[in-house]
């Protein structure tokens, strides 16, 4: 996605402050896109101002965490995108896993981690779970604790059908945790995106409504950065909106879905 005018912008100060000390690099995002949220970080401080509530962040940064997420929305679902994931399911999954002995899964943005479970999910239902290394990477502390810990309200359950409710989930004190068995195979990370290092090269990532925050050069920059963590032959999935530079070695092959090719 190319970012609108209005986006190219500064960002505002106070936003900009916030980033930096959440160790993130402010120039890498849109600024019209962020400025929206500002409303947002004020009433969570219950401060009148931007610059009441840089003042209350320094006497108490505890409160930094809580007050990043609503700035950067981690908005997911089980699935979300449907036929995203039956392709996934049905074409490149059975590809990848014919034809290596272990496959490697990230996912960049991970969110609460819906993502990288529903993966987890399919792996297991294909026999191949123990042969695969997930990773879920978010810079966000708090998405990555919530992905760890594996805990969702039954209204974050609505793309999982009956069948992997069952299998996968239990009902844990009024929510549904994931199962040990898929647990135990993912990795969780927090990380800046545009640094990321994916611990070794990966089969298949999923960089899914994470580069709409970025302005185009740093979108661009972690494009190229994922590409590069990518195995040749690898497959690579956006966002229903997104689509990766066309410099990149990148064809699309499924809905969402470009694989990387040699040139
Ligand atoms: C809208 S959520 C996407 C979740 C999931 N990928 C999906 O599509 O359902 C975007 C996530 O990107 C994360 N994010 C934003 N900037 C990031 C950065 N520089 N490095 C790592 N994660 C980042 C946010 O914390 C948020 O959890």
């Amino acid at each position: 996605m190319r970012i609108r005018k209005g986006d190219e912008g500064p960002l505002d100060p106070f936003l900009a402050w916030m980033l930096k000390r959440a160790g993130l690099q402010p120039a890498a995002y849109r600024s019209g896109a962020m400025q929206r949220r500002i409303c947002a970080c004020l009433r969570k401080l219950r401060v009148s101002s931007p610059c009441s509530a840089r003042e209350l962040l320094e006497r108490k940064p505890e409160l930094l965490p809580s007050v990043l997420n609503t700035i950067l929305i981690g908005v997911s679902e089980f699935f979300r995108d449907p036929p995203v994931f039956d392709y996934l399911e049905k074409t490149v999954l059975p590809e990848l896993l014919q034809t290596r002995p272990r496959l490697r899964v990230c996912s960049a943005g991970v969110s609460g981690g819906q993502e990288i479970y529903s993966m987890a999910m399919l792996l297991a239902e294909a026999g191949a779970l123990n042969r695969c290394e997930l990773l879920g990477v978010d810079c966000r502390a708090d998405a990555i604790r919530r992905g760890y810990a594996g805990r969702f309200y039954t209204e974050d359950m609505d793309g999982v059908a009956p069948v992997r409710r069952e299998r996968f989930f239990r009902p844990v004190a009024g929510r549904w945790e994931v199962s040990a068995e898929l647990k135990k195979q993912i990795q969780w990370s927090r990380q800046d995106l545009l640094d990321l290092d994916a611990g070794g090269a990966c089969d298949l990532i999923l960089f899914r409504n994470v580069a709409i925050y970025f302005n185009n050069r740093h979108g661009d920059e972690a494009w190229a950065r994922l590409c590069d963590q990518l195995v040749p032959d690898g497959f690579i999935v956006t966002g229903k909106a997104e689509r990766p530079p066309a410099s990149l070695p990148l064809v699309r092959v499924g809905p969402s879905i470009y694989r990387k090719i040699a040139r």
